[in-house]
Protein backbone atom coordinates (compact mmCIF):
# COMPACT_ATOMS: atom_id res chain seq x y z
CA UNK A 1 0.00 0.00 0.00
CA UNK A 2 0.92 3.54 -0.35
CA UNK A 3 2.16 6.04 2.14
CA UNK A 4 -1.08 8.35 3.83
CA UNK A 5 -0.94 11.75 1.95
CA UNK A 6 -3.29 14.32 1.23
CA UNK A 7 -4.88 13.36 -1.80
CA UNK A 8 -7.42 13.72 -4.57
CA UNK A 9 -10.17 10.75 -3.59
CA UNK A 10 -13.14 9.45 -6.07
CA UNK A 11 -15.85 9.39 -3.18
CA UNK A 12 -18.71 8.83 -6.13
CA UNK A 13 -19.43 8.36 -9.86
CA UNK A 14 -22.32 8.17 -12.37
CA UNK A 15 -23.34 8.50 -15.85
CA UNK A 16 -26.01 9.08 -18.05
CA UNK A 17 -26.74 8.01 -21.66
CA UNK A 18 -29.35 9.22 -24.36
CA UNK A 19 -32.57 7.57 -24.35
CA UNK A 20 -32.06 5.60 -28.27
CA UNK A 21 -29.97 2.59 -28.81
CA UNK A 22 -29.11 1.95 -32.33
CA UNK A 23 -27.17 -1.69 -33.08
CA UNK A 24 -25.33 -1.77 -36.12
CA UNK A 25 -27.69 -3.28 -38.46
CA UNK A 26 -29.83 -0.34 -37.65
CA UNK A 27 -27.07 1.45 -38.97
CA UNK A 28 -26.62 -0.52 -41.78
CA UNK A 29 -30.18 0.44 -43.09
CA UNK A 30 -29.00 4.04 -43.89
CA UNK A 31 -25.06 3.94 -44.21
CA UNK A 32 -22.83 1.71 -46.47
CA UNK A 33 -21.71 -0.33 -43.96
CA UNK A 34 -22.23 -3.75 -42.04
CA UNK A 35 -22.76 -5.36 -38.59
CA UNK A 36 -19.13 -7.64 -39.50
CA UNK A 37 -17.47 -4.77 -40.72
CA UNK A 38 -17.94 -2.50 -37.60
CA UNK A 39 -17.34 -5.39 -35.09
CA UNK A 40 -14.37 -6.40 -36.88
CA UNK A 41 -12.50 -3.88 -37.24
CA UNK A 42 -13.55 -2.22 -33.84
CA UNK A 43 -15.40 -4.30 -31.30
CA UNK A 44 -18.42 -1.85 -31.85
CA UNK A 45 -22.26 -3.33 -31.38
CA UNK A 46 -24.17 -0.94 -30.11
CA UNK A 47 -24.01 3.34 -29.41
CA UNK A 48 -26.45 5.72 -28.08
CA UNK A 49 -27.55 9.08 -30.03
CA UNK A 50 -29.11 11.70 -28.23
CA UNK A 51 -32.82 13.01 -28.98
CA UNK A 52 -34.86 16.19 -28.75
CA UNK A 53 -34.18 17.56 -25.27
CA UNK A 54 -30.61 15.77 -24.44
CA UNK A 55 -27.98 17.59 -24.69
CA UNK A 56 -24.28 17.63 -22.85
CA UNK A 57 -25.08 19.80 -20.27
CA UNK A 58 -28.58 18.09 -19.65
CA UNK A 59 -26.67 14.48 -19.84
CA UNK A 60 -23.57 15.37 -17.60
CA UNK A 61 -25.84 16.65 -14.99
CA UNK A 62 -27.83 13.43 -15.26
CA UNK A 63 -24.23 11.78 -14.39
CA UNK A 64 -23.47 14.56 -11.98
CA UNK A 65 -26.35 13.90 -10.29
CA UNK A 66 -25.81 10.22 -10.21
CA UNK A 67 -21.88 11.23 -9.23
CA UNK A 68 -23.64 13.10 -6.33
CA UNK A 69 -25.89 10.35 -4.74
CA UNK A 70 -23.41 7.64 -4.80
CA UNK A 71 -20.67 10.07 -2.39
CA UNK A 72 -23.62 11.14 -0.56
CA UNK A 73 -23.69 14.81 -0.88
CA UNK A 74 -25.50 17.48 -2.09
CA UNK A 75 -25.10 19.95 -4.48
CA UNK A 76 -24.93 22.47 -2.11
CA UNK A 77 -21.22 20.62 -1.03
CA UNK A 78 -19.51 21.41 -4.73
CA UNK A 79 -16.88 24.44 -5.04
CA UNK A 80 -15.67 23.18 -8.58
CA UNK A 81 -17.16 21.48 -11.80
CA UNK A 82 -15.16 20.49 -14.52
CA UNK A 83 -16.56 19.72 -17.98
CA UNK A 84 -14.65 17.89 -20.09
CA UNK A 85 -16.63 18.09 -23.70
CA UNK A 86 -15.80 19.05 -27.41
CA UNK A 87 -19.44 19.35 -28.37
CA UNK A 88 -20.41 22.25 -25.74
CA UNK A 89 -24.53 23.03 -26.06
CA UNK A 90 -23.19 26.71 -27.03
CA UNK A 91 -19.65 28.16 -28.25
CA UNK A 92 -20.45 30.01 -24.64
CA UNK A 93 -21.15 30.25 -21.93
CA UNK A 94 -19.30 26.79 -20.80
CA UNK A 95 -21.38 23.60 -20.53
CA UNK A 96 -20.26 23.93 -16.94
CA UNK A 97 -22.22 26.89 -15.83
CA UNK A 98 -25.24 24.97 -17.39
CA UNK A 99 -24.66 21.98 -15.55
CA UNK A 100 -24.43 24.21 -12.86
CA UNK A 101 -27.64 25.41 -12.70
CA UNK A 102 -29.44 22.82 -13.48
CA UNK A 103 -27.61 20.90 -10.48
CA UNK A 104 -28.62 23.96 -8.16
CA UNK A 105 -24.59 24.32 -7.01
CA UNK A 106 -24.52 27.78 -7.98
CA UNK A 107 -21.52 30.23 -6.99
CA UNK A 108 -19.01 27.79 -6.98
CA UNK A 109 -16.00 27.51 -9.80
CA UNK A 110 -17.36 25.95 -12.89
CA UNK A 111 -15.81 25.59 -16.79
CA UNK A 112 -15.07 23.61 -19.61
CA UNK A 113 -11.74 21.88 -20.70
CA UNK A 114 -11.06 20.95 -24.35
CA UNK A 115 -8.77 18.01 -24.89
CA UNK A 116 -11.43 15.89 -26.69
CA UNK A 117 -10.99 12.29 -25.72
CA UNK A 118 -8.54 13.13 -23.13
CA UNK A 119 -10.67 15.51 -21.72
CA UNK A 120 -11.55 13.91 -18.49
CA UNK A 121 -7.66 12.95 -18.12
CA UNK A 122 -7.50 16.71 -18.42
CA UNK A 123 -10.41 17.65 -16.38
CA UNK A 124 -9.22 14.95 -13.64
CA UNK A 125 -5.76 16.44 -13.35
CA UNK A 126 -7.05 19.92 -13.01
CA UNK A 127 -9.18 19.00 -10.21
CA UNK A 128 -7.13 16.86 -8.38
CA UNK A 129 -4.31 19.70 -8.64
CA UNK A 130 -6.89 22.36 -7.68
CA UNK A 131 -7.67 20.08 -4.95
CA UNK A 132 -4.26 19.23 -3.22
CA UNK A 133 -3.37 23.31 -3.78
CA UNK A 134 -6.10 23.95 -1.40
CA UNK A 135 -8.16 25.61 -3.83
CA UNK A 136 -10.73 23.26 -4.10
CA UNK A 137 -12.59 20.50 -1.31
CA UNK A 138 -15.11 18.59 -3.53
CA UNK A 139 -15.10 18.62 -7.48
CA UNK A 140 -17.44 16.95 -10.15
CA UNK A 141 -15.18 15.82 -13.09
CA UNK A 142 -17.45 15.24 -15.99
CA UNK A 143 -16.95 14.27 -19.28
CA UNK A 144 -20.22 14.66 -21.63
CA UNK A 145 -20.50 14.47 -25.37
CA UNK A 146 -23.05 14.87 -27.94
CA UNK A 147 -20.42 13.67 -31.05
CA UNK A 148 -23.65 12.83 -33.09
CA UNK A 149 -24.12 16.32 -33.87
CA UNK A 150 -20.62 16.61 -35.46
CA UNK A 151 -20.26 13.49 -37.21
CA UNK A 152 -20.98 13.28 -40.85
CA UNK A 153 -23.26 11.08 -41.82
CA UNK A 154 -22.46 10.52 -45.48
CA UNK A 155 -18.85 9.33 -44.10
CA UNK A 156 -18.36 5.44 -43.12
CA UNK A 157 -15.13 5.65 -42.29
CA UNK A 158 -16.43 8.07 -38.78
CA UNK A 159 -19.94 8.16 -38.44
CA UNK A 160 -20.07 3.96 -37.18
CA UNK A 161 -17.53 5.17 -34.52
CA UNK A 162 -18.94 7.73 -32.01
CA UNK A 163 -21.60 7.72 -29.33
CA UNK A 164 -23.10 9.81 -26.78
CA UNK A 165 -23.42 9.88 -23.43
CA UNK A 166 -22.02 10.89 -19.96
CA UNK A 167 -19.59 9.99 -16.76
CA UNK A 168 -19.17 11.57 -13.87
CA UNK A 169 -17.00 11.29 -11.26
CA UNK A 170 -16.66 13.46 -7.35
CA UNK A 171 -13.59 14.01 -6.01
CA UNK A 172 -12.66 15.02 -2.43
CA UNK A 173 -9.37 15.71 -0.60
CA UNK A 174 -8.71 13.53 2.38
CA UNK A 175 -6.26 12.04 3.96
CA UNK A 176 -5.14 8.45 3.92
CA UNK A 177 -3.88 5.65 1.49
CA UNK A 178 -6.73 6.35 -1.22
CA UNK A 179 -6.45 8.80 -3.92
CA UNK A 180 -4.53 9.74 -7.66
CA UNK A 181 -1.17 8.50 -6.89
CA UNK A 182 0.44 10.38 -10.36
CA UNK A 183 -1.00 12.00 -13.96
CA UNK A 184 1.18 12.11 -16.55
CA UNK A 185 -0.42 14.21 -19.59
CA UNK A 186 0.81 14.91 -23.28
CA UNK A 187 0.00 16.90 -26.65
CA UNK A 188 1.33 17.23 -29.81
CA UNK A 189 -0.12 20.08 -32.04
CA UNK A 190 1.98 18.66 -35.11
CA UNK A 191 -0.70 15.79 -35.18
CA UNK A 192 -4.06 18.13 -35.22
CA UNK A 193 -4.95 17.54 -38.89
CA UNK A 194 -4.91 13.66 -38.76
CA UNK A 195 -8.79 13.90 -36.57
CA UNK A 196 -9.74 17.32 -36.12
CA UNK A 197 -13.57 19.45 -36.78
CA UNK A 198 -13.57 21.08 -40.36
CA UNK A 199 -15.40 23.87 -38.68
CA UNK A 200 -15.33 27.11 -35.71
CA UNK A 201 -15.98 29.92 -34.51
CA UNK A 202 -13.18 31.96 -35.37
CA UNK A 203 -12.76 30.45 -38.68
CA UNK A 204 -16.09 29.41 -40.67
CA UNK A 205 -18.32 30.66 -38.07
CA UNK A 206 -19.55 27.14 -38.15
CA UNK A 207 -19.92 23.82 -36.35
CA UNK A 208 -18.39 21.46 -38.69
CA UNK A 209 -17.93 18.04 -38.68
CA UNK A 210 -15.32 15.52 -37.63
CA UNK A 211 -12.89 14.32 -39.83
CA UNK A 212 -9.96 11.25 -38.57
CA UNK A 213 -7.08 9.63 -40.65
CA UNK A 214 -8.24 6.34 -38.53
CA UNK A 215 -5.14 3.99 -39.07
CA UNK A 216 -2.97 6.76 -38.73
CA UNK A 217 -4.55 7.85 -35.71
CA UNK A 218 -4.73 3.64 -34.54
CA UNK A 219 -0.91 3.68 -34.78
CA UNK A 220 0.12 6.22 -32.62
CA UNK A 221 -2.60 5.07 -30.43
CA UNK A 222 -1.42 2.20 -29.01
CA UNK A 223 2.43 3.93 -29.04
CA UNK A 224 1.46 6.75 -26.97
CA UNK A 225 -0.94 5.08 -24.88
CA UNK A 226 1.67 2.33 -23.93
CA UNK A 227 4.37 4.61 -23.03
CA UNK A 228 2.14 7.28 -21.30
CA UNK A 229 0.70 4.67 -18.82
CA UNK A 230 4.38 3.46 -18.35
CA UNK A 231 5.07 7.03 -17.18
CA UNK A 232 2.28 7.12 -14.85
CA UNK A 233 2.89 4.22 -13.34
CA UNK A 234 6.83 4.74 -12.67
CA UNK A 235 5.74 8.28 -11.46
CA UNK A 236 3.71 6.30 -8.79
CA UNK A 237 6.14 3.87 -8.31
CA UNK A 238 3.77 0.97 -8.71
CA UNK A 239 4.68 -2.43 -10.73
CA UNK A 240 2.12 -3.18 -13.83
CA UNK A 241 1.43 -6.42 -11.95
CA UNK A 242 0.10 -4.69 -8.88
CA UNK A 243 -2.66 -3.11 -11.00
CA UNK A 244 -5.87 -5.04 -10.80
CA UNK A 245 -8.48 -2.61 -13.12
CA UNK A 246 -7.43 -0.56 -16.89
CA UNK A 247 -9.99 1.83 -17.15
CA UNK A 248 -9.12 2.64 -21.10
CA UNK A 249 -10.28 5.40 -23.64
CA UNK A 250 -13.16 3.12 -25.64
CA UNK A 251 -12.56 3.86 -28.85
CA UNK A 252 -11.48 0.67 -30.47
CA UNK A 253 -11.28 -2.84 -28.84
CA UNK A 254 -8.38 -3.72 -31.13
CA UNK A 255 -6.43 -0.64 -30.14
CA UNK A 256 -7.13 -1.37 -26.04
CA UNK A 257 -6.37 -4.77 -26.37
CA UNK A 258 -2.85 -3.84 -28.12
CA UNK A 259 -2.37 -1.20 -25.76
CA UNK A 260 -2.19 -3.73 -22.41
CA UNK A 261 -0.37 -6.34 -24.25
CA UNK A 262 2.65 -4.21 -24.60
CA UNK A 263 2.23 -3.11 -20.95
CA UNK A 264 2.29 -7.20 -20.40
CA UNK A 265 -1.36 -6.37 -18.21
CA UNK A 266 -4.12 -9.25 -18.37
CA UNK A 267 -7.37 -9.24 -20.72
CA UNK A 268 -9.20 -9.62 -17.57
CA UNK A 269 -8.23 -6.67 -16.00
CA UNK A 270 -9.55 -4.19 -19.02
CA UNK A 271 -12.79 -2.64 -18.70
CA UNK A 272 -14.85 -2.69 -21.93
CA UNK A 273 -17.54 -0.52 -22.49
CA UNK A 274 -16.95 0.11 -26.50
CA UNK A 275 -19.28 -2.83 -27.96
CA UNK A 276 -22.08 -0.70 -25.43
CA UNK A 277 -21.84 2.50 -26.50
CA UNK A 278 -19.24 2.81 -29.47
CA UNK A 279 -16.43 5.61 -28.81
CA UNK A 280 -18.38 8.38 -26.81
CA UNK A 281 -15.05 10.81 -26.54
CA UNK A 282 -14.37 12.44 -22.96
CA UNK A 283 -17.43 10.64 -21.56
CA UNK A 284 -15.74 7.35 -22.03
CA UNK A 285 -13.52 7.07 -19.02
CA UNK A 286 -16.02 7.84 -16.36
CA UNK A 287 -18.75 6.22 -18.12
CA UNK A 288 -16.85 2.84 -17.93
CA UNK A 289 -15.95 3.87 -14.65
CA UNK A 290 -19.52 3.82 -13.31
CA UNK A 291 -20.45 0.91 -14.78
CA UNK A 292 -17.91 -1.57 -13.14
CA UNK A 293 -18.08 -0.02 -10.27
CA UNK A 294 -22.14 -0.75 -9.98
CA UNK A 295 -21.50 -4.14 -10.94
CA UNK A 296 -19.21 -4.72 -8.36
CA UNK A 297 -15.62 -4.89 -9.87
CA UNK A 298 -14.05 -2.06 -8.77
CA UNK A 299 -13.54 -2.08 -5.53
CA UNK A 300 -12.81 0.22 -2.46
CA UNK A 301 -8.75 0.25 -2.13
CA UNK A 302 -8.45 -1.14 -5.75
CA UNK A 303 -5.62 0.23 -7.84
CA UNK A 304 -6.75 1.41 -11.42
CA UNK A 305 -4.90 3.07 -14.31
CA UNK A 306 -7.60 5.45 -16.51
CA UNK A 307 -6.16 6.11 -20.03
CA UNK A 308 -6.87 7.98 -22.96
CA UNK A 309 -5.71 9.35 -26.27
CA UNK A 310 -7.38 12.01 -29.12
CA UNK A 311 -7.61 14.77 -31.37
CA UNK A 312 -4.87 17.45 -30.59
CA UNK A 313 -2.90 14.64 -30.23
CA UNK A 314 -3.47 14.83 -26.69
CA UNK A 315 -3.36 12.08 -24.53
CA UNK A 316 -3.10 10.65 -20.76
CA UNK A 317 -3.00 8.02 -18.05
CA UNK A 318 -3.86 8.57 -13.99
CA UNK A 319 -3.06 5.90 -11.52
CA UNK A 320 -5.76 6.01 -8.54
CA UNK A 321 -5.89 3.92 -5.56
CA UNK A 322 -9.94 3.66 -5.63
O1 LIG B 1 -10.99 8.57 -29.95
C1 LIG B 1 -9.99 9.15 -30.69
C2 LIG B 1 -9.11 8.17 -31.21
N1 LIG B 1 -9.66 7.52 -32.37
C3 LIG B 1 -9.26 6.32 -32.63
O2 LIG B 1 -8.54 5.79 -31.86
C4 LIG B 1 -9.66 5.67 -33.92
C5 LIG B 1 -8.46 4.97 -34.48
N2 LIG B 1 -8.67 4.25 -35.72
C6 LIG B 1 -9.43 3.14 -35.80
O3 LIG B 1 -10.06 2.72 -34.85
C7 LIG B 1 -9.42 2.37 -37.10
O4 LIG B 1 -8.40 2.85 -37.94
C8 LIG B 1 -10.78 2.46 -37.87
C9 LIG B 1 -11.83 1.63 -37.13
C10 LIG B 1 -11.22 3.90 -37.99
C11 LIG B 1 -10.65 1.86 -39.29
O5 LIG B 1 -10.17 0.53 -39.22
P1 LIG B 1 -9.02 0.05 -40.21
O6 LIG B 1 -8.82 -1.39 -39.94
O7 LIG B 1 -7.86 0.99 -40.00
O8 LIG B 1 -9.71 0.23 -41.62
P2 LIG B 1 -9.26 1.13 -42.86
O9 LIG B 1 -9.46 2.56 -42.57
O10 LIG B 1 -7.92 0.68 -43.32
O11 LIG B 1 -10.34 0.70 -43.94
C12 LIG B 1 -10.35 -0.62 -44.50
C13 LIG B 1 -11.46 -0.76 -45.51
C14 LIG B 1 -11.44 0.32 -46.58
O12 LIG B 1 -11.80 -0.30 -47.80
P3 LIG B 1 -10.64 -0.67 -48.90
O13 LIG B 1 -9.99 0.64 -49.20
O14 LIG B 1 -9.73 -1.62 -48.19
O15 LIG B 1 -11.44 -1.26 -50.01
C15 LIG B 1 -12.58 1.22 -46.19
O16 LIG B 1 -13.18 1.89 -47.27
O17 LIG B 1 -12.74 -0.66 -44.87
C16 LIG B 1 -13.56 0.27 -45.57
N3 LIG B 1 -14.47 0.90 -44.61
C17 LIG B 1 -15.67 0.43 -44.29
N4 LIG B 1 -16.36 -0.63 -44.71
C18 LIG B 1 -17.57 -0.85 -44.18
C19 LIG B 1 -14.22 2.02 -43.86
N5 LIG B 1 -15.27 2.27 -43.06
C20 LIG B 1 -16.18 1.30 -43.31
C21 LIG B 1 -17.46 1.02 -42.80
N6 LIG B 1 -18.10 -0.07 -43.23
N7 LIG B 1 -18.03 1.78 -41.84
Amino acid sequence: MNASAYRAVIKGTGSALPKQRVSNAQLAERVDTSDEWITERTGIKFRHIAGPGETTATLGAAAARQALDSAGMEAGDIDLIIVATATPDQTFPASATIVQDILGANGCVAFDVAAVCSGFLYAFSVAESMIRAGSAKNALVIGSETFSRILDWEDRTTCVLFGDGAGAVLLSGEMGERGVLATKLHADGQHNQLLYVDGGPSTTGTVGKLRMKGQEVFRHAVTNLADVMGEALDAAQIDSGDIDWVVPHQANARIIHATVRKLGLAAEKVILTVDQHANTSAASVPLALDLAVRDGRIKQGDLIVLEAMGGGFTWGASIVRF
